[in-house]
Order: C-alpha cells, then structure tokens, then sequence
C-alpha cells in the first residue's frame, strides 16, 4: 500500500508548471517531508533516452502514445513507487493525464486505447493531487517564445494546444477531486499561495 503523497503538475507547453515544482518541494521539506522530483517523458535512465526520441522524433502517433507509456512503465517501476512504499512525497512534471491530453486531444487519438494502457500500467496507482497550470493559448506561446530552441511538441500549431488543453480540461471536469485547476495567469506569489492552500488538503 502506498504511504507516500503523489502529486503530479501539468498543463500546456508555456503554462509555466516547471516554475513551480522546485517551489513546491522546497516548501514541502520545509515542513520536513522527504521529496522526490522527477519528470515525464523521463524520470529513469531508460526514460530519459525514450524522451529524447519522443521530443525529437516523428513517428506514428500510437507508437508515440506507447513510448510515453513504456517510459511511465519504467518510471512507477524504478522510482515512483519505491518512493511512495518509503513514505516520500513524489511530484512528477507531467503523468498519464499529459497523455490523455497530447496524445488523446493534440493527436486525436482513441480515448479507449489510452485508457486501456492506463489500466495496463497502472491499475491502482493515480496521482493524489494533479495541479493542472492553466493559461490561455496566446500567453502560453508568448511564454515559449521567450526561452528556448523549441522541441517536437512546441513547434505543433495553435489548433494543437487549443486541443490539448481543451482535453486537459475535459479530464479535470472529469475528475474534479484529484484535478485542480491553477489560474497561471496570475502572479507566481499568487499562484504560490494557491497551491499552498491544496497542498494543506493532502
Ligand atoms: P515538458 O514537460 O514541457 O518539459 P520542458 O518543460 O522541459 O519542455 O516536455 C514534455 C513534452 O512531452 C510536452 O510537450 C508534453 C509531451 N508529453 C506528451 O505528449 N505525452 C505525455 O504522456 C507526456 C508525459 C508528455
């Protein structure tokens, strides 16, 4: 049985959930938690060489779909729930619900074939708290364009993200207890405060 809290941060491309991780452990140590950080795609030497063809590559978008999996497959293998068995605090930069939101909304594809891998690879295991960063297209882009060579999936169209993130929020309609929306357009104190608020829920 898992002991340990698992906390899963999300959001398009842009929507600025990355600022805040960091933020987040911090404060949770703070108050003398163990914490784990980690990331998908990635989180495992497995994991992070899978996320450099899937940010790279173009392939079929199944293929795609199962690769984020496998990686997830290895990432709850080798390092999510060992930590949760432990009793640490895991907060993963993204987990299935990106899946459902890229894959499903972004690449259009079945939501049945992404729940039956979902159920393939993790039956029992669900974040307990899923901060979803939420921004509108045109500041997520504007965010992006700011920083950085952009990789396979921020160079995608608007019509993509609009998809995305219409799908991000299907799934937080959908599970509104585990799911909480986070206004990313406002401050990062305010945001801060927001999730600080939820966190003292867990
Ligand atoms: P991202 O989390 O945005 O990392 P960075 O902040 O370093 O750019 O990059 C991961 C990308 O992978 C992001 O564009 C979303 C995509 N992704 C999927 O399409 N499906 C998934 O299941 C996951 C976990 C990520």
């Amino acid at each position: 049985m898992a002991l340990g809290k698992f906390i899963s941060f999300e959001g398009i491309d842009g929507a600025g959930k990355s600022t805040h991780v960091g933020a987040v452990a911090e404060q949770l140590r703070a108050s003398g938690k163990t914490v784990i950080t980690t990331r998908e795609p990635g989180g495992t030497p497995l994991g992070e060489k899978l996320r450099e063809l899937l940010l790279q590559e173009t392939m079929h978008l199944e293929t795609e779909a199962l690769l984020m999996f496998a990686s997830r497959r290895e990432h709850i293998a080798q390092v999510i729930a060992p930590a949760l068995a432990r009793g640490d605090w895991v907060i993963t930069d993204r987990f299935t619900d990106a899946s459902f939101a890229y894959q499903g909304g972004g690449r259009n594809l079945s939501l049945d074939k992404l729940s039956v891998l979902e159920q393939w690879v993790h039956p029992h295991l669900q974040p307990d708290l899923t901060l979803l960063f939420d921004v509108p297209l045109e500041v997520a882009r504007q965010r992006l364009d700011k920083h950085r060579t952009l990789d396979k999936f921020e160079k995608e169209k608007e019509t993509f993200f609009a998809a995305t993130r219409a799908a991000y929020l299907q799934r937080a309609a959908q599970f509104p207890a585990r799911i909480r929306i986070i206004d990313s357009t406002q401050t990062i104190a305010a945001v801060n405060a927001q999730i600080a608020q939820l966190l003292a829920t867990l």
